[in-house]
């Protein structure tokens, strides 16, 4: 039977599909992270929607409070939060949850309890909503391993023992991008049949770019290690300087790191000396997705996925991107230190 009817993939590999797909390859599998996923897909796909009409839903601008890292929060981080919280509490496949906006884990009522742990970033890229710059949404997932009552241990582990990760990113098409320790993948949404569709399979990072991506204007507050690396890119000694970009929103910046190469650093600063970015729901989902896909996300010292987490809203500096710049990074960050 031919997969096009007048045009049309009458065979299409929707998201939902890919993942049973993947399931089907574990025989021991019980399809609950199959629905997990499917929930998260169902709150990108709410988040989108929210996103692609919020100038005239007056969906922009701030809530009128400040969250646990003391940061304004606009009325699409309260709406993104609470969509990620419900589709995943109502799942049945998840018993903790960690958010950017709560202060402490949400432990799922037990007759809804499940065994996956998942930490998320409802909506990334805050500062760009208001002005239409791409915003996204990231996740991570553990498995509990144990069948006692869930506590915060449960969520403070090291991202090398994620069984998923991925990111949606509202851009010029909203993408998600998805890992199950098996590769990385990338779905497009198709707005004409709510679909994610799967137009990247096995993504794979360059092993070396021509983009650094970092907030220039904290330069001045860079350890030498960074300020040299930059110099470096900016004026080399042989060949052509690397290009800059920046868009502010992580999301957006890793997803042209995966798909061009080079290298994305939120480095620690003196008014940051651990660096901005949270670990839990923002480096490791993202060094897992970099990793998988052939590329290196490191602290500065070590692998970010090796780092242990002692609180889940904790910050690390962070590296990522093609393995041959993260490395020379690396290279100078320690003969300057
Ligand atoms: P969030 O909107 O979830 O608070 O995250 C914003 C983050 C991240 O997306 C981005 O890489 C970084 O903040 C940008 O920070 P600067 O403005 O300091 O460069
Ligand atoms: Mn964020
Ligand atoms: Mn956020």
């Amino acid at each position: 039977m031919t997969s096009t009817n007048q045009g049309i993939d009458t065979n299409c590999m929707t998201l939902t599909r890919f993942v049973l797909a993947e399931q089907r390859k574990v025989p021991t599998a019980t399809g609950d992270l199959s629905q997990l996923l499917n929930s998260i897909q169902s709150a990108v796909k709410a988040v989108s929607s929210a996103v692609r009409k919020a100038g005239i839903a007056k969906l922009f601008g701030i809530a009128g409070s400040t969250n646990v890292q003391g940061e304004e929060v606009k009325k699409l981080d309260v709406l993104a939060n609470d969509l990620f919280i419900n589709m995943l509490r109502s799942s049945f496949t998840t018993c903790l949850l960690v958010s950017e906006e709560n202060e402490t884990v949400i432990e799922v009522e037990a007759e809804k309890q499940g065994k996956y742990v998942v930490c998320f970033d409802p909506l990334d890229g805050s500062s760009n909503i208001d002005c239409l710059v791409s915003i996204g949404s990231i996740f991570s997932i553990y498995k509990k391993t144990h069948n006692d009552t869930p506590t915060v241990k449960d969520a403070l582990r090291p991202g090398n023992e994620l069984v998923a990760a991925g990111y949606g990113l509202y851009g010029s098409a909203t993408m998600m991008v998805l890992s199950t320790g098996q590769g990385v993948n990338g779905f497009t949404l198709d707005p004409a049949i709510g679909e994610f569709l799967l137009t990247d399979p096995n993504m794979r990072i360059p092993s070396r770019g021509k983009i650094y991506s970092i907030n220039e204007g904290y330069a001045s507050l860079w350890e030498d290690g960074v300020k040299a690396y930059v110099d470096s890119k900016k004026y080399p000694k042989t060949g052509k300087p690397y290009g800059a970009r920046y868009v502010g929103s992580m999301v957006a910046d890793v997803h042209r790191t995966l798909k061009y190469g080079g290298v994305f650093m939120y480095p620690a600063t003196k008014d940051a000396p651990k660096g901005k970015l949270r670990l839990l729901y923002e480096c490791n989902p993202m060094a897992y997705i970099i990793t998988q896909a052939g590329g290196m996300a490191t602290n500065g010292k070590i692998n970010t996925l090796d780092v242990m987490p002692e609180s889940i809203h904790q910050r690390a500096p962070i590296f990522l991107g093609s393995k041959d710049d993260v490395q020379e990074v690396m290279d100078m960050i320690k003969q300057h230190s």
